[in-house]
């Protein structure tokens, strides 16, 4: 049985939800799911958008059946080869043997590593067209958003953009389309920032080559890959694409990343949050121990200032902390105004250790002054240094 919604006339959804999944891409939390979006053109010659992870390849496939009827399928446009988009490829081929495949050379290259050698491709690159009969799609590279090998497609007659990772959330759509019938500040906004933080975060002047391109092109809808359709205010999102792709934070709020074993160095972020409060700060705190870095990321990109607080663990950093830093870094977060706690009962280094990974992020500012505990805030001498600590992160704002 389908489970299929029109996005014009011509156009059809075809994409599934996984909500059984944990963990997307082995590395990235998705409590509320993932969609895996699939369009179908119906012209004079019909078209299949992308296809769908295999874990869902049995209700796409009757997605598909249903969007095409009776109809033979002749094009299949690949704009990424990204497995939760390409694994249903083989599926829909041995159904559809006729079909012929549409996408870049790279794409081509990666579709044979993928999935073995003997696959026939049209070739496109930029700015070609596709005439289907009514429909003219012309193409356009995204390289990087979020593989060398992406194309996005723009259907210049019902003006919509298929815009493959890009402009995506996580989340499954449960049985929606469009995101204007969303909560999109109360809700859907958190899981598109984080979605993009980590898909593209990295690739910031890759995205703003794309949205570049998307400022020429009269757009009315947007269809990604994961999350729901644009067709209203598309501004949203697109102005947020502009600010997360510059990597200046959205919000003056304080983030607070701490680590702690006994207690001693949550409790030296407590009372920063709660001093920072009292000034009227916005602040939010993340224990790495029980937060995956996907949700430390984004936040990290939404935040000007971020305190970091870990105990030193075998002359290092704690372990989970260390893996969000590097993750962080890798990440290519810039900008950012930051601040230290480090705890260690004999010997505490923490605070040196991270400074040194975030080195390796762009225009990144420390806060001078560091909070050294030594295991517990036992010592009234505390009470001071965290004001201090406080009135100095406060400063900065
Ligand atoms: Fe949704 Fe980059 O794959």
């Amino acid at each position: 049985m389908h489970s299929t919604s029109h996005i014009t006339p011509d156009i059809i959804m075809t994409g599934v939800d996984d909500r059984r999944l944990l963990c997307f891409e082995g590395s990235y939390s998705v409590p509320d799911g993932m969609s895996y979006n699939s369009y179908v053109l119906l012209d004079e010659k019909t078209v299949l958008f992308d296809t769908a992870d295999k874990s869902c390849c049995g209700r796409f496939i009757e997605n598909i059946k249903y969007a095409l009827g009776k109809r033979k399928l002749d094009y299949i446009i690949v704009s990424h080869i990204e497995p939760d988009h390409s694994a249903s490829l083989s599926a829909v081929r041995e159904i559809y043997p006729e079909a012929e495949i549409v996408c870049s050379a790279k794409a081509k290259d990666f579709l044979e590593q993928f999935y073995g050698c003997g696959i026939n491709a049209r070739i496109i690159a930029e700015n070609d067209t596709l005439c289907t009969g009514k429909h003219t799609l012309r193409f356009f590279s995204a390289q990087m958003v979020h593989w060398p090998e992406v194309m996005v497609t723009y259907d210049e007659t019902d003006k919509v953009l298929f815009s493959a990772d890009a402009f995506g959330s996580f989340g499954a759509l449960n049985g929606g389309t469009f995101a204007d019938e969303t909560d999109f500040e109360g809700g859907y906004l958190s899981e598109a920032r984080r979605y993009y933080c980590n898909i593209v975060g990295k690739y910031g002047l890759q995205v703003q080559g794309l949205l570049k391109k998307a400022g020429d092109l009269d757009i009315s809808y947007i269809c990604p890959l994961h999350g729901y359709v644009w067709r209203k205010n598309l501004w949203l999102i697109l102005d947020k694409y502009k600010l997360w792709s510059t990597y200046e934070p959205e919000d003056k709020d304080v983030l607070i990343v701490y680590a702690s074993v006994y207690g001693g160095t949550e409790n030296a972020a407590e009372i920063t949050s709660r001093l920072l409060r009292e000034k009227g700060v916005k602040t939010k705190m993340l224990d790495v121990s029980v937060k995956t870095n996907d949700i430390v990321i984004a936040e990290a990109f939404r935040c000007s200032h971020i305190v970091f607080a870990s105990p030193t663990y075998n002359m290092g950093i704690f372990t989970r902390m260390e893996e969000v830093l590097n993750d962080i870094a890798a990440h290519g977060l810039r900008n950012r105004t930051c601040a230290f706690i480090q705890n260690g009962t004999w010997a505490p280094v923490a605070s040196k250790l991270m400074q040194e990974i975030l080195s390796r992020c762009k225009n990144m500012t420390f806060i001078e002054n560091v909070i050294t505990v030594k295991s517990a805030l036992s010592d009234p001498k505390y009470e001071e240094e965290l004001k201090a600590f406080a009135d100095e992160i406060y400063a900065s704002l």
